[in-house]
């Protein structure tokens, strides 16, 4: 599950931009810093895993340890990590299923139905589609999709391993030449774009309440994945920028394009179909888990009641679903990757922050709970969770920053203008 979370428009079209625009071949560092600042968040993620069994992820963490208001941030800023995430995901899909038209039938989707205004087309019609039709699958409830789901998360990895095994025969050597063309200040740069490629293991928390044994499989499943997922990408990006330079990256479907470039057109094509496959799993759990995200904060009365309204015959929180759904689809049609998937960053960086400061904040105020796995060597651990994340939050660039804080106003606005008001909490009637 965390694989099939992780796994996505990270590595499979992040890594061309931040090769050719901020670190080239060093994108390797950026992948082991990032990994870092991931790993040091997720051994924070697992003692609330394992201490706070129940869905909600960071939200309901925050909730049980820092208050409403601090959760109310959190899950604000969940929705950049869950359904801007999700924007960005589509508009990676939209960008290999583009390529595949081409490579396999020889149709040429219109540059004004693929890309965004921004971009100098009208509307990314590809990404609207397929964010639509997931809805739609998830409306209708996911347990007949969820051996569909695991078949795909297969095909991605096999495609991976597949790349891995015909790219290293391809490899020069001299394409690693410079190896840090933008300087040391590129690597920090490339990390803090290419976060994005290790943003779900989160999402092995919110099984939380499936678990057979959630103190110890929680834990587990969340290291196990975070650290399959950064093997795997250090070897991606190793075979990538040695199979081609660096400079030839900056294209919407980077490692089915190394391949082309080599001629090994065959090899393309399996390679975004298995992409496909791939960005399809991280979609769907993305738009799932924000509508999961949302009926926690519906259900403790900081969101309307309808996001809780659970469908008389599918049994799933279908009217969230199809608002996060249409939401969704309009910002994926209209905005570029880029803007969306560092927005995303530093949503899901800030979530780290609060997390592992809430681990601090916990072990003083409740040092008895009972937890089934610490965190060792605490304050010294969370406080380096805390300070990584901070490095790639500040090396985003400047806009993004912007955006981020004009975005944590206007969630203020509505938590003292709505949500307090409406609160459960506050209503003395607190219902989780
Ligand atoms: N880590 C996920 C991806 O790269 C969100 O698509």
């Amino acid at each position: 599950m965390g694989v099939g979370a992780i796994v996505g428009t990270g590595i499979f079209v992040l890594t061309g931009v931040a090769a050719a625009k901020y670190a080239g071949p060093g994108l390797i560092l950026s992948f082991i810093l990032a990994g870092i600042a991931s790993g040091l968040a997720a051994i924070c993620y697992a003692e609330f895993a394992s201490s706070v069994p129940i869905a909600g992820s960071a939200y309901t963490y925050s909730y049980a340890s820092l208050g409403e208001l601090i959760a109310w941030i959190i899950g604000w800023d969940l929705i950049l990590e869950y359904a801007v995430g999700a924007a960005a995901v589509s508009i990676g899909w939209a960008g290999y299923f583009t390529d595949l038209m081409k490579s396999l039938f020889g149709i040429t989707v219109p540059h004004a139905l693929t890309a965004s205004p921004f971009s100098g087309g009208i509307v990314n019609l590809p990404a609207v589609l397929i964010v639509l039709i997931l809805t739609a699958i998830l409306v209708r409830g996911t347990s007949e999709s969820s051996k569909f789901n695991n078949i795909m998360v297969g095909v991605k990895l096999a495609v991976i391993l597949f790349f891995i095994g015909i790219g290293i025969f391809h490899v020069n050597p001299a394409n690693w030449h410079p190896f840090l063309p933008f300087g040391p200040g590129g690597v920090f740069s490339g990390a803090s774009i290419i976060f994005f490629a290790y943003i779900g293991f989160d999402q092995v928390s919110t099984s939380a309440e499936e678990a057979r044994n959630p103190s110890r499989d929680l834990p587990l499943g969340i290291f196990l994945s975070l650290i399959i997922c950064t093997v795997l990408y250090i070897l991606v990006t190793g075979i990538l920028t040695g199979m081609v330079s660096y400079t030839k990256l900056d294209v919407p479907s980077p490692v089915s394009h190394a391949l082309i470039l080599q001629g090994l057109n065959a090899a393309g094509a399996i390679i975004s179909i298995g992409a496909l496959c791939g960005l399809t799993t991280v979609l769907l759990v993305l738009l799932y888990g924000q509508s999961r995200i949302f009926f926690s904060m519906s259900r403790d009365g900081l969101l309307p009641a309808l996001f809780s309204r659970i469908h008389p015959r599918f049994s799933t929180p279908y009217l969230s679903s199809i608002l996060i759904g249409v939401v969704v689809a309009v910002v994926a049609g209209l905005t570029p990757i880029d803007i969306v998937a560092e927005l995303t960053n530093i949503g899901t960086l800030t979530a780290f922050v609060l997390v592992s400061a809430a681990i601090l904040v916990l072990r003083r105020t409740q040092p008895d709970l009972r937890r089934g796995f610490r965190v060792p060597f605490v304050p010294v651990l969370p406080i380096l969770s805390i300070i990584a994340s901070l490095v790639l939050i500040v090396s985003l660039p400047r806009v993004t920053i912007l955006r981020f804080f004009v975005w944590l106003a206007i969630g203020l606005v509505v938590y003292f203008v709505y949500s307090r008001r409406a609160s459960h909490l506050e209503r003395g009637n607190q219902t989780t």
